[in-house]
């Protein structure tokens, strides 16, 4: 097999790349690990900036979240037992963010890719990258599942190799570990996350708690979906976490009438998420780019995972469109510098939303007091909020140059 760009993963940063890169007529296929219906399974944040909104548009996808998406003109914060709502569309001139699931963003991907019949290889078992540091690289395989391919290795030659293959995948791990530095941040506790089939509390904003008990987050999927966190010990289980106890303990760390209006219902899905920051520098390696997760985590708090892993596929896409049509490098070979700008901001606003509101179990005395100012500060100064909102919304691609 042969084309111009291999794609490694086909989470929303692999499938939206093969989409913008199939506009521009530039040939790609997508070897993916697991099978759709895995890849669907996955429940990840729900809120997209106006840049990914923007993305998907020119991708050809935008219309089904322009439909359905929630539009958010504010978010609002919960401690002391009282809620303070941040004015976002306000403070930034009338921006807003679109409460719109992940899972349903790479649905929307999915079904745009299969209706133009591009090849995605799903169940691609040993999925190995070689020759990027040169100008053969190649993706290889086994495909079990293959009759007339047995379990024979598969190899599909290219010009480029992108790695959209998550923080878990085989793309950064096969770059030698003198070429790359890494930045990591690793919080003491999880997020135990839950989805329901109930209305949400509060469908026009997120809710963000910070409370004795610990940080708690209610958001939405649709109006008749929610998804709502609490902070927990990275030592608890899902088994654990009865749906009762997890209404209570929701109920507990949100003000009164928020806790009134929670409709509580069966959970459809419970699941523990650690909660890290992560960068990997730089990301691109000769013929291999990293894009997404693959190359950085943010802890989830403020939701930057998919925007950011939609601004490093903006850049790399851009980067192949001067490379393919223009006959230019340049966008290749400053797309490393020109994301991880980028990327840091993200994962500064990541961090800090992230300490100003859980608590942490080595912070006492001191350290909560200046949390607690901190967040006192924030809903009363225009210039803080300003500042939260700004990057709530997604700052512009190439913010400051
Ligand atoms: N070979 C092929 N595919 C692989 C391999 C491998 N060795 N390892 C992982 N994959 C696949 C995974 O199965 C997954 O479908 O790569 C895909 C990576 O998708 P994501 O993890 O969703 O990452 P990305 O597309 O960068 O999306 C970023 O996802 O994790 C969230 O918060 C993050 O919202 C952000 C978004
Ligand atoms: C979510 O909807 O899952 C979500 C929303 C906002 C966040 C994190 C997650 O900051």
């Amino acid at each position: 097999m042969k084309t111009q760009v291999a794609i490694v993963g086909a989470g929303p940063a692999g499938l939206l790349l093969g989409q913008l890169l199939h506009q521009a007529g530039i040939d790609n296929i997508i070897i993916e690990r697991q099978s759709p219906d895995y890849v669907l399974g996955r429940i990840r944040a729900g809120i997209l900036e106006q840049v990914t909104l923007d993305l998907l548009a020119e991708a050809g996808v935008g219309e089904r979240v322009a439909r359905e998406g929630q539009v958010h003109h504010s978010i609002e914060l919960v401690f002391g037992g009282q809620r303070h709502a941040i004015d976002v569309h306000g403070l930034t001139g009338g921006k807003t963010v679109m409460a719109y699931g992940q899972t349903e963003v790479t649905r929307d991907l999915m079904t745009a890719r299969n209706a133009l019949g591009l090849t995605t290889v799903y169940e691609a078992q040993d999925v190995q990258i070689s020759g990027f540091e040169g100008t053969s690289p190649c993706v290889s395989w086994t495909q079990p599942n293959v009759a007339s391919a047995g379990s024979q290795r598969q190899e599909l030659q290219c010009e480029f190799i992108a790695g959209c293959d998550g923080f878990h995948g085989v793309c950064r791990a096969s770059v030698p570990e003198s070429a790359i530095s890494n930045f990591e941040k690793v919080y003491p506790f999880g997020w135990l996350g839950i989805l329901a089939d109930v209305p949400p509390v509060s469908p026009h904003a997120i809710v963000y708690g910070n409370s004795e008990q610990g940080f708690s987050l209610c958001s939405m999927r649709s109006l008749t979906r929610s998804r709502y966190y609490v902070q927990c010990p990275l030592t608890d289980t899902v088994d654990q976490w009865s749906d009762t106890r997890f209404w209570d303990e929701l109920r507990r760390r949100l003000d009164p009438e928020l806790a009134e209006r929670i409709v509580t219902g069966p959970s459809i899905e419970k699941s523990i998420a650690p909660l890290r920051s992560f960068v990997a520098e730089p990301m691109r390696f000769g013929r291999l780019f990293l894009a997404g997760d693959a190359a950085h985590i943010v802890p989830p708090t403020g939701a930057k995972g998919l925007n950011l892993a939609a601004s490093d596929v903006k850049f790399l896409s851009d980067a192949f469109k001067e490379h393919y049509l223009e006959r230019s490098c340049a966008g290749l070979d400053h797309y490393s510098q020109r994301a991880l700008r980028r990327v840091w901001k993200a994962e500064r606003f990541s961090w800090w939303l992230t300490s100003l509101l859980h608590r942490f179990p080595d912070t006492a005395g001191f350290g909560q007091r200046v949390q607690e100012a901190e967040l006192d500060y924030l809903v009363h100064s225009p210039a803080m909020s300003t500042s939260l909102a700004e990057n709530y919304v997604g700052l512009p691609l190439d913010f400051g140059v």
